[in-house]
């Protein structure tokens, strides 16, 4: 049923022309996975190779998100993965005040459809913009909290973005560590790690796709 109303709302969206985004874009990217998924992912906004594949997370923070995601038994197939912005910013820029209000009807309508019981928030934007507060994603990482969004009761869960790790390594091992709870807010028994996916290739910021 899900599965249904979100692939409609897809196609309902899909010429969205809410804000100036909508003139520089590729395409608009919906999102991506589960729409059965207990386990919800929002990040920023789309990068480059996000809005060439109309897909999420699919540059290095995507391989590197795919990969902690392994690390935790959980398949990426698995969880829905999506971004408050939908639209590629020109040059990766961070999203505005405007544009989120555009977008964020769109999130809100996701998280209603899906009813993920967790949502893991990825750097600043999202973790304001779903928390409803200022604070910053230093202050606020690997501390879940109970909220109501999209009329459903859901476990907020803010983590570092892991474009965070691509440019300060040591960030890597926070990730892993707040990562390593989500079995348990997912009310899971840890899962043995999947299989690694093969090495990401080395690219150039530029070519990174993120921001
Ligand atoms: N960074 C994001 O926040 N979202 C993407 O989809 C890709 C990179």
């Amino acid at each position: 049923m899900a599965a249904a109303e979100l692939l409609a709302y897809r196609d309902e969206v899909a010429d969205c022309t809410k804000c100036a985004l909508s003139h520089g874009r590729t395409q608009v990217v919906f999102g991506a996975g589960s729409p059965n998924a207990d386990l919800m992912f929002v990040g920023e906004a789309p990068g480059f190779h996000e809005d060439k594949q109309g897909v999420p997370f699919v540059g290095a923070a995507g391989q590197l998100l795919t990969r902690l995601l392994g690390e935790i038994g959980i398949a990426r197939e698995d969880v829905y993965i999506n971004n408050v912005l939908m639209c590629r910013p020109p040059g990766n820029r961070d999203p505005r005040p405007d544009e989120i209000q555009a977008c964020e009807p769109h999130l809100w309508k996701k998280i209603e459809l899906i009813q993920p019981k967790l949502i893991c928030t990825l750097g600043n934007f999202a973790t304001k913009l779903l928390s409803g507060r200022p604070a910053g994603i230093t202050q606020v990482h690997g501390r879940p909290q109970d909220v109501v969004l999209g009329g459903n009761e859901v476990t907020l869960y803010p983590i570092f973005h892991p474009a965070a790790a691509l440019y300060t390594p040591r960030m890597l091992a926070v990730l892993q560590e707040d990562f390593a709870r989500i079995p348990e807010l997912l009310g899971r028994a840890v899962a043995p790690p999947l299989p690694p996916e093969p090495e990401p290739v080395a690219a150039q910021p530029e070519q990174l796709g993120l921001f």
